[in-house]
């Protein structure tokens, strides 16, 4: 009843992902259709005060190091600063980031910095404005620009970008956007799609692999491994034209790094996933709120910590993305919280 987030496969969570909103002002096609989903009620999604709670639980008694904000759009929660400076408080602090597609950032980057923020890693799958739009299905790519340019500004390093490539449709870009965050000093990962999106038409037969992607990018540069060892980080690295920089893909698919994994994941809606496409959460929402609520002291927080490794303990050694009887999981990327 006391110590970390272990799993029966020998695993530690030390990575804490929190999903502030499954809220979006994009409507990326792998992730939702046009007419957004049915989002949560506002009296659904965790309070600040509940957040605070359970974020000083993970901390201090469940040994989380690294905390990253998401969504949805994290940007869209309008207490991220503050909720930003709690976290920078507690102790041993954690690394803070966010994982954002950078609506807003250039107004927001320099107070986020301030209240503790330390990196940002902002979506961006193309700088052609037409494929932008016809990805996004919105015309914001100069927002997208800016606010990256702003972070890089304020000193939130590195500024990371995530793309995830589509056939047909920003293939042909993938060896530009490269050249673009060389140019510009951001460190670039390509993301093989899952099958997480809302409309479940993700197909096994057509998605980009980190193979076709590493053939796209060879065409125009020279890559080597990257020599440093990898750990938990999804990305696998390469040095770039013989480096300093590094390009990375998460191949989420085609080479899982499920064996390796210390994330678990805390939804808005206050439930703890301990993966991306676990079928089952621990509602710790219930917990804070429900009739039976836990009280508001150190033996409350001590359920809640216990049903968090209870949570953990269970999780299966791998996504069986691969299996046959593979079975998307419930709730879409965004309100899982990548
Ligand atoms: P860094 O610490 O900056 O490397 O962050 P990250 O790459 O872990 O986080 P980010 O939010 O930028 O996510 C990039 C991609 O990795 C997204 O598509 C995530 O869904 C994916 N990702 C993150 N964690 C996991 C995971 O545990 N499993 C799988 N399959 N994908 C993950
Ligand atoms: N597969 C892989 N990555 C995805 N993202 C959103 N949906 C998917 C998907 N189905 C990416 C976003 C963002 C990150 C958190 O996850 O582009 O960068
Ligand atoms: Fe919004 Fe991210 Fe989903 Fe795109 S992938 S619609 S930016 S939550």
């Amino acid at each position: 009843t006391t110590g970390g987030l272990l799993d029966q496969h020998g695993r530690t969570a030390k990575d804490l992902r929190v999903s502030l909103t499954d809220r979006c002002n994009l409507r990326c096609t792998y992730c939702m259709p046009a007419e957004g989903l049915d989002w949560m009620d506002r009296d659904e999604a965790l309070e600040l005060t509940e957040l605070q709670r359970l974020l000083r639980i993970a901390v201090t008694m469940l040994g989380i190091e690294e905390i990253r904000f998401t969504g949805g759009e994290p940007l869209l929660y309008s207490r991220l600063t503050e909720l930003i400076s709690y976290t920078a408080s507690l102790s041993p602090r954690p690394e803070i980031s966010l994982t954002t597609n950078a609506l807003g950032l250039a107004r927001k980057a320099a107070d986020l910095k301030a209240a503790g923020l330390d990196r940002v890693n902002v979506s961006l799958d193309t700088i052609d404005p037409d494929h932008f739009h016809a990805i996004t299905r919105r015309d914001r790519l100069n927002d997208v620009l800016v606010g990256l340019d702003a972070a890089h500004q304020a000193g939130l390093r590195p500024v990371k970008v995530n793309a995830v490539i589509q056939p047909g449709i920003n293939e042909s870009d993938a060896a530009e956007l490269l050249r673009f965050c060389l140019d510009h000093g951001y460190e670039l990962r390509f993301i093989e799609q899952m099958p997480l999106d809302a409309g479940h038409e993700w197909q096994r037969e057509t998605f980009i692999t980190a193979e076709r992607i590493l053939e796209l990018l060879s065409a125009r540069f020279d890559l080597a491994p990257h020599p440093e060892h990898r750990g938990a980080a999804p990305a696998e690295r390469f040095v770039v034209n013989g480096g300093p920089a590094t390009v990375g893909i998460i191949a989420s698919v085609t080479r899982p790094f499920c064996g390796d994994c210390d994330r678990t994941r805390l939804t808005a809606d206050g439930q703890i996933r301990n993966c991306l496409f676990s079928h089952g959460e621990m509602d710790l929402r219930a917990l804070l709120r429900g009739p039976s609520a836990v009280t508001d002291d150190e033996a409350g927080d001590s359920v809640i910590a216990q049903a968090w490794r209870d949570a953990t303990w269970g999780k299966l050694p791998g996504h069986a993305i691969n299996d046959p009887s593979f079975l998307q999981p419930a709730r879409s990327m965004s309100a899982i919280g990548g």
